[in-house]
């Protein structure tokens, strides 16, 4: 009898345990999939630089609220890049429960993923080597934003990219972001079984090169965006510090 009770106590706690790991694992997958929407929208923000200071200008109004309240209020951005973190830290503490926590078991990995060769188990581990490296520059990135939101703009942006000598870390965090996203979008497909068709290998290979076309789209748009402010910032390197005064009439306090 007593022998019975442990046998369905332990049962009953195993159930619990997979109950939980399942949501943990959804929680996994939505911060997850939040965070590269998050980062789609953001390329192309950021890259309204490409369009004219005007552009990028305008964008940063937008996220202050002129456009809503008449006057500017950039602690709204500071808010939103609290929140970003918030995402940040809850996906990373989500993702780490998965990673290899020893030596032992990093080497075992390690020797498995060699033995199979096989993409996708390779995949996930750009996908922590990626995620740790976003840890600490996408942390830098962020409490830059969350601190400095009114020095963000044509000029102020450009500064701080060149003579701030933020560009290092942008290429850096930017090779990160777009392989860690690409892969985890294109996993968290699988995995779910979005846009599976009746044939898995060939929805496989369809999704492959989905993941690599976004990734190459995003990577060139990065680079392109990172080129016009790394210009912008040569040009204004002797007047660092000189806000943006946009061409046509712009919000009373902003000019
Ligand atoms: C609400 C939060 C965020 C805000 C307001 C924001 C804003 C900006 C701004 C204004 C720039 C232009 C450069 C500058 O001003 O320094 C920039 C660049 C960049 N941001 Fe963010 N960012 C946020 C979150 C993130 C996150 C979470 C990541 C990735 C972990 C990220 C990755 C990048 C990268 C890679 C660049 C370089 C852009 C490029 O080369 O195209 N940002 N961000």
């Amino acid at each position: 009898m007593e022998r019975a009770h442990e046998v369905i106590v332990a049962t009953g706690s195993r159930a619990a345990t997979r109950v939980t790991s399942a949501r943990l694992d959804v929680a996994q997958s939505l911060s997850g999939l939040a965070l590269a929407l998050f980062m789609w929208a953001h390329m192309f923000f950021v890259s309204s630089i490409l369009l004219g200071k005007d552009a990028m200008w305008t964008v940063t109004k937008f996220f202050e609220g002129y456009w809503f309240f008449g006057r500017t209020y950039p602690w709204l951005v500071s808010v939103a890049a609290a929140a970003v973190t918030v995402l940040f830290i809850v996906h990373a503490v989500l993702a780490m429960r998965k990673c290899p926590s020893t030596w032992k078991e990093y080497r075992t990995f390690q020797g498995h993923m060699r033995e199979m060769r096989h993409d996708d188990t390779s995949l996930w581990f750009v996908q922590v080597y990626t995620g740790f490296a976003m840890l600490f520059l996408g942390s830098v990135h962020l409490y830059m934003m969350m601190t400095n939101p009114h020095r963000i703009g044509p000029y102020e942006s450009a500064d701080r990219v060149w003579s701030g000598w933020m560009w290092p870390l942008y290429i850096l965090l930017l090779l990160a972001v777009e392989l860690h996203g690409g892969v985890g979008l294109y996993r968290l497909a699988l995995k779910w079984g979005w846009f599976e068709g009746k044939n898995p290998t060939a929805s496989r290979q369809k999704l492959k090169r989905a993941k690599w076309a976004l990734t190459v789209f995003f990577l060139v748009l990065g680079f392109a965006t990172l080129a016009a402010y790394i210009k912008i910032g040569i040009e204004h390197q002797d007047r660092v510090g000189e806000r943006y005064v946009p061409s046509a009439r712009g919000p009373r306090g902003q000019r």
